[in-house]
């Protein structure tokens, strides 16, 4: 495990980008992993839109599996040392997960996105105007498939292989004024998420202060080149002793 400390001044902003591994320790399996998500379902099947196209009841038994499994989890010592900083530095703070999982909220933390969807959440498969909202139901069967009022089909709120991420443009804004960025728990396999450090790194221009880039997991990501420092560990042992902030 590493001893590094990150050191947060009064002025400074930090942008978190989280990924499936913060996850892990809570007991939810990553993607990419030899036990991961992947190796037992084929992204194509599951998580396109094609696949919800040609059979919405094989992806609906996926996200009721993904929410039984999320249902019975607790938020780690990860989670709840991202939620305590954020209640040190207040709106200086800002969390983006490619998670779908709730555990951010459960541990505490508010200023908050969710770049792929989230697993408790649903929507009109038409988009015909009908709000996103909160589900928590299983849906096992083709019967059980709630209609929407426009009679569209209810998808899960979830962003597929092919689909836009969602308040991107919340997330640049938020990338182009962060002081210190902090990526944990994520291979650097899927853009746009694997290139915010670069983002992040193309504004080092020689009038501003430099962006410190941080990585945090187990093993370096396929983009660990592009962090100032990768710290190798688990989240839920590294996170809770890695900042210092400044009063
Ligand atoms: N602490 C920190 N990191 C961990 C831990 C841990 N305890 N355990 C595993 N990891 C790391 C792995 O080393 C790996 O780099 O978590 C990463 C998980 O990578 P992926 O499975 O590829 O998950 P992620 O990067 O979040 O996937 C991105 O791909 O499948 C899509 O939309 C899905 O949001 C997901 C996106």
């Amino acid at each position: 495990m590493s001893t590094n400390i990150i050191q947060i001044g009064n002025q400074e902003r930090v942008f978190v980008l989280t990924g499936a591994g913060i996850s892990a320790e809570s007991g939810l399996p990553t993607f990419r992993d030899s036990d991961g998500l992947w190796s037992g379902h084929r992204v194509e099947d599951v998580a396109t839109p094609e696949a919800w196209e040609a059979n919405p009841e094989l992806v609906w038994q996926f996200y009721s599996m993904r929410r039984r499994d999320a249902e019975r989890c607790e938020p780690n010592p990860a989670h709840h040392a991202l939620a305590a900083l954020e209640s040190q530095i207040g709106e200086r703070f800002f969390l983006c997960t490619q998670n779908v999982d709730d555990l951010h909220e459960r541990a505490g933390s508010h200023n908050l996105v969710h770049m792929h969807g989230e697993l408790f959440s649903s929507r009109c498969e038409a988009n015909c105007g009908e709000p996103v909202f909160s589900d928590r139901n299983l849906y096992e069967s083709a019967a059980q498939i709630p209609a929407c009022i426009c009679g569209a089909q209810v998808r899960p709120h979830i962003v597929w292989f092919g689909e836009c991420p969602l308040e991107m443009d919340r997330i640049m804004r938020e990338i182009d004024r962060c002081s210190v960025m902090i990526v944990v728990g994520t291979s650097g396999n899927v853009h746009p998420a694997a290139s915010f450090v670069h983002w992040a790194r193309q504004r080092n221009l020689p009038a501003t202060p430099r962006v410190r880039t941080y990585y945090v997991g187990p093993e370096p990501p396929l983009n660990a080149g592009a962090f100032t420092e990768v710290i190798l560990g688990k989240a839920g042992e590294v996170l809770p002793n890695l900042f210092s902030v400044e009063p």
